[in-house]
């Protein structure tokens, strides 16, 4: 696991940038993708960037239970005004939160991924360890799922809801496998509230209880922290 330091979220977008860069022009296809403030300046970086992704399929970590496109706190909304609307992809998939069978809809999520491995997998993370909506205690082997969040997620969230019975509860989410099954990934976090999951990630044993530790396994895989979230590891 490579740690990389940054002072601000606008330097660390550009290395993640860079690193994207050196992807594509090595072959990189399919692009993992992630929504959260985190990789917010990343995204950034590459609508004002020349980057062309009319070749390039993307696949989105999880998308909330319940919200429809439309919705602003949905991740397909996110996603379009963030990044697809100025650089649209070949395809670009994410979970319909919105199907009425959610148990197809998730069997049809795995086929998506098994049919377009990824290359290059953006992460952010939450401030309990989690990776996409795998909560603490999801197994390292399970693929995408249907998640019931954790009371400490739902809270994270509903700073960005007018009423906290609108915050959802479920997600379908990519599985830790799915995560690590990716060649490349690169994770940002940034601010003192990241810091324990940081240590935990970075230093701590490989638990389930802290699902991000699994990256420790992966043999590709680079940190992107600011100072705060860096500040409670040792080495
Ligand atoms: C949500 C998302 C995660 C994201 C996390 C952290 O739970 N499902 O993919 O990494 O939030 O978000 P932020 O980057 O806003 O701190």
């Amino acid at each position: 696991m490579k740690v990389i330091v940054v002072k601000s979220q606008q330097e660390g977008a550009e290395i993640a940038f860079d690193l994207l860069k050196n992807k594509l022009a090595t072959g990189a296809q399919v692009l993992g993708l992630a929504t959260g403030s985190s990789p917010i300046e990343f995204y950034k970086n590459i609508r004002q960037s020349d980057l062309d992704f009319s070749e390039v399929t993307s696949v989105n970590l999880d998308e909330y239970v319940g919200l429809d496109e439309e919705s602003d706190q949905s991740y397909a909304y996110f996603m379009k005004e963030q990044l697809f609307s100025a650089k649209p992809f070949k395809k670009s998939y994410l979970p319909n939160g919105l199907a009425s069978d959610l148990a197809a809809e998730v069997e049809r999520y795995n086929h998506v991924l098994a049919e377009h491995p990824i290359d290059f997998q953006i992460l952010g993370i939450g401030r309990n360890g989690h990776i996409g909506f795998n909560e603490p205690g999801a197994p390292f082997d399970g693929q995408t799922h249907l998640v019931d969040l954790a009371p400490s997620t739902i809270e994270a969230n509903a700073r960005f809801f007018d009423n906290s019975e609108d915050v959802p509860k479920q997600a379908i989410s990519m599985g830790i496998a799915n995560i690590m099954a990716a060649k490349t990934i690169v994770l940002m976090a940034y601010g003192q509230e990241k810091a324990d999951a940081i240590k935990a990630t970075v230093e701590g044993p490989v638990t389930e209880e802290v699902p991000a530790s699994v990256l420790q396994n992966h043999e590709d895989v680079v940190l992107i922290i600011d100072e705060a979230a860096a500040s409670k590891l040792t080495k």
